[in-house]
């Protein structure tokens, strides 16, 4: 087996995208586009050229790993071109495999059967039929062999209507395509090195053009504007979407759903319509998840009901325990087995303990809130003194009155009660109604006139 190169594209500014950041840094469910690309290269060998010219720094920050040989195309004259700087550091006696940076998904078996079709054959192309062929070269048969590659911009009316298309992966032979690299012209309606002139190059030598052509019609798209990306993230949506209910996930409808990270489910979860997936996100059995909520890297157990509009993140919600709606669950948070934190309720780095709730419309951070406690409507823990964040700690079994502050650090007694609109300074007792508010009095009206 020869030694395998592989070169990325990843030069281009991509123009049609309207943006200022390069086209391959642009995402797609949870990655960039070039790190798509580049994943997959990673699976097939180590010996990885990325091509980078526009927005350079950035595009060389987004990945960094051993495997790159990063090769600067300070101009971008075209695909041709931009191989051709990559050529300088490939041996001639070896497998060059070609990918562009905007074709995100294209899959390791695919690359690998190109890879050995190159290996018997000099050339090997990946060529798709897609339903609209606007935009990619066509690629040119006649009885059945390939002669050439024409672009969107060069092609005749007739050559328009072809529905193969190229959809710019191949594998060729290091001194062959050096060979060929030479011979390139800019004599085209873009005035650029086309790297897809090799094959008519090839082919005039009498040599046969293999390809193989893609089934898979996700495979081969490539993104060259906002509404192609977005089209391509949709579809990979539903097609995870679809992978997730086939494997026992009730998700309400496929068209808005979104998972940009890693979803693990166990029996019968219900996912309603809108909410989105970040990060690593378990879910036990028969627990459900209602509209518009955004979860990331957290853990959920069984039989939890998530309300609807509810933000939780890098959390622990245990078995039992009903969120929302309207509930956001900041990191480092752990509600525990049965608990309840109802509508407008924020909680930050904090423990509610066991069948203990936060019914409505608090603010609990830095807290640890042990079993069986109640908190009632608008309590507050003050844990933030201008410099330096503070803890509270209510002990089991107290009952917070509705309107407390709590000014921490403070530690509220076990089995106690706290006076409704309290402001507690001092740690307060066990088993005992504390309270803290001006005595209610009662003056005589005054009258006008
Ligand atoms: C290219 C192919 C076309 C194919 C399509 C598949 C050519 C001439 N055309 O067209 O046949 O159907 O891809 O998606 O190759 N790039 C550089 N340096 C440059 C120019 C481009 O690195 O000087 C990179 C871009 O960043 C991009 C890739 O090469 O990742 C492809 O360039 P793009 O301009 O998008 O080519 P298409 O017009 O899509
Ligand atoms: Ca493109």
């Amino acid at each position: 087996m020869k030694k395998i190169n592989i070169i990325i594209l990843a030069a281009g500014k991509g123009c049609r995208m309207q943006s200022s950041r390069p086209k391959v840094l642009h995402n797609l469910v949870n990655k960039t586009l070039l790190e798509h690309v580049f994943f997959n290269a990673k699976n097939i060998c180590n010996n990885i050229h990325i091509v980078y010219g526009f927005s350079g720094n950035k595009v060389r920050q987004s990945i960094q790993d051993d495997a790159i040989n990063w090769v600067e195309q300070r101009q971008q004259l075209g695909t041709g071109h931009a191989v051709s700087q990559a050529m300088e550091n490939i041996e001639d006696d070896s497998i060059v495999l070609i990918l562009y940076g905007d074709v995100p998904l294209i899959k390791t078996a695919t690359l690998k059967n190109l890879i050995k079709k190159a290996e018997k054959n000099s050339i090997a192309i990946l060529s798709a039929i897609v339903k609209n062929p606007t935009g990619y070269g066509r690629i040119i048969r006649v009885n059945n062999k390939i002669q050439k590659i024409v672009e969107q911009k060069d092609a005749t009316q007739e050559q328009l209507k072809i529905s193969e298309v190229n959809t710019g992966i191949m594998a060729v032979e290091s001194r062959l395509l050096k060979n060929c690299l030479t011979k390139l012209t800019t004599n085209n309606a873009n005035n650029e090195l086309y790297l897809t002139d090799i094959i008519y190059l090839i082919a005039k030598q009498n040599k046969t053009i293999h390809s193989e052509t893609t089934k898979n019609q996700t495979e081969a798209l490539g993104v060259n504007s906002k509404l192609e990306l977005v089209e391509l993230e949709r579809s990979l949506q539903k097609e995870q979407a679809i992978k997730f209910i086939q494997n026992g996930l009730d998700i309400k409808d496929i068209n808005r759903f979104d998972c940009r990270g890693e979803i693990i489910f166990g029996k019968d979860c219900e996912m309603d319509i809108n909410t989105i997936i970040k990060g690593k996100v378990i879910l036990g059995n028969d627990s459900k998840i209602g509209a518009n909520c955004s979860i990331k890297d957290s853990k959920i157990g069984d039989n939890v009901d998530i309300l609807p509009n509810t933000l939780i993140e890098d959390s622990i919600i245990e078995n039992g325990a009903l969120i929302g709606p309207f509930a956001r669950i900041r990191p480092g948070s752990n509600i525990c087995r049965n608990a309840k934190v109802g509508n407008f309720v924020e909680v930050k780095k904090s423990i509610i303990g066991k069948n203990s709730k936060v019914s409505h419309l608090s603010y609990i951070g830095d807290s640890e809130i042990g079993e069986n406690v109640n908190v009632g409507a608008g309590v507050i823990t003050c844990n933030y003194d201008g410099r330096k964040k503070h803890k509270t700690i209510i002990k089991k079994g107290a009952f917070i009155g509705s309107g407390t502050q709590l000014v921490a650090p403070v530690t509220i007694g076990e089995n106690s009660i706290i006076g409704a609109g309290s402001v507690i300074t001092k740690d307060t007792p066990d088993d005992k109604l504390t309270l803290s508010r001006v005595q209610q009095t009662t003056l005589k009206r005054l009258k006008n006139n």
